[in-house]
């Protein structure tokens, strides 16, 4: 089948005889410390979706006669998670960057492709190029795959066009696609601009008050050659003055004070962290910012990985992520990032599961109605090919998924 947009939310679908349905406990947002890695399994069991939400989920020995019109999806086989959420993607672009891909695999770094003028700006004038029937077309293509590997909720930013025309177009382009958009105005200084002031002068009066209109959050790239502590901070209070959440993208090679940041202006999250210290990690810990963690755009570029057990261990509020882009993590699917979590972070597959839905679902300020299987949420779950929910992170890279539902209604089924 291939993926139905959008969803027809109405109606009523009874999954039944699930081998298992297994979704992060309890019942609040985020979940930190010990609380991240407890799930709740029933085993042998149904889940009821009506109008689009959750009405039901117990075990098939309770399950009594329906009236009425109910559309049946057999479970037999499969445990049911809930839809998993990516809460940072970069999944509107145009073109790809399959040749630095390939010259980085002789030896190039992604710092050196980057201030050669590689890299992200390499990007930006293919998305430029692309016109805005373009990208939706890119982003609908992008949300395919991510829908095929159980993502049912992911956003967005834009931060590929860096011109006025083209960060409006893209953020339309993800809200059109169903995406959560976050405007990435800050992602790096544009040829056009020698310095990154002037290019902040012009994000701020000429893009951000529209991009405010469309976007959820505004995110910035605090590193050596993209945006510097004090630049992070005009943008981001500019931001929040429109009204936006804000993020950032910190710590991904040097610690360039990024954390000290989100926790003063009340970031949503702080992304990425390969670089951070035990001092970022306890600050963190502390502090009500979400660190999102990429395992695979560490993968990717072969760099040192995000200190997540110490992270979830200290108490800070983890989420999980892909970092999907068409440089640093040409990787679509979370299912392979909980492997990676598992294999390399050292999480278990219940922190894994929790951080991609029900924390990740609170980065995108969504957590009273995603990231978990009960009732009264959205009723986006995946089927897995697999009588246990943890092969989820257990079948590295293999074709897990068997079905998708979102929003009450099967939208993939292999
Ligand atoms: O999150 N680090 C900055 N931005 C993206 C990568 C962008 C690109 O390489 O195109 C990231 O890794
Ligand atoms: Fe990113």
């Amino acid at each position: 089948m291939t993926p139905r947009h959008p969803p027809a939310g109405a109606g009523r679908l009874l999954i039944r005889n699930l081998a298992q349905v297994a979704t992060p406990s309890g019942q609040s947002a985020p979940l930190r410390g010990a609380a991240l890695g407890e799930t709740d399994v029933v085993e042998d069991a149904y889940v009821l979706c009506a109008d689009g939400r959750i009405e039901a989920v117990g075990r098939m020995s309770d399950l009594r006669p329906l009236a009425g019109d109910v559309e049946e999806l057999d479970g037999r086989g499969s445990a049911a998670i809930p839809g998993l959420v990516d809460c940072h993607t970069h999944a509107c672009f145009g073109g790809d960057r399959v040749e630095e891909f390939s010259l980085r695999a002789g030896g190039a770094s992604y710092e050196e492709l980057h201030e050669a003028g590689g890299g992200i700006l390499s990007t930006v004038q293919a998305t430029r190029a692309a016109g805005e029937d373009g990208l939706r077309e890119a982003v609908r293509r992008h949300r395919g795959w991510m829908l095929r590997a159980g993502t049912t909720t992911f956003e967005a930013k834009s931060g590929y066009g860096l011109d006025r025309t083209t960060e409006l177009a893209s953020l339309r382009a993800i809200d059109a696609e169903g995406g959560i958009p976050t405007y990435l105005g800050a992602h790096t200084v544009p040829q056009e601009y020698e310095q990154a002031d002037a290019y902040l002068d012009f994000v701020v009066t000429e893009v951000l008050p529209e991009a405010a209109q469309v976007a959820e959050a505004a995110d910035v790239f605090l590193e050596g050659g993209a945006f510097d502590v004090e630049q992070a901070r005009r943008y981001l209070e500019a931001a929040r003055n429109h009204g936006l959440q804000l993020r950032l993208h910190a710590d991904q090679f040097t610690e360039a004070g990024g954390i000290e940041l989100a926790i003063q202006l009340g970031a949503r999250s702080v992304d990425h962290l390969e670089a951070t210290g035990d001092e970022g990690v306890i600050a963190l810990a502390a502090s009500k910012v979400a660190a999102v963690v990429l395992p695979a755009s560490a993968l990717f570029l072969a760099r040192p990985m995000a200190p997540a057990r110490a992270l979830v261990d200290a108490g800070a509020a983890v989420a999980l992520a892909t970092d999907f882009n068409p440089g640093s993590a040409f990787c679509e699917s979370l299912p392979i990032v909980c492997s990676l979590a598992c294999t390399q972070l050292k999480l278990s597959p219940q922190e894994a599961l929790a951080a991609c839905t029900v924390n990740a679902a609170h980065v995108l300020d969504r957590a009273d109605r995603k990231g978990r299987i009960a009732p009264g949420y959205d009723a986006d779950l995946v089927l897995l090919d697999a009588p246990d929910w943890r092969y989820l992170a257990y079948h590295l890279g293999g074709d897990v998924i068997s079905a998708v539902v979102q929003a009450g209604a099967p939208v993939w089924q292999r």
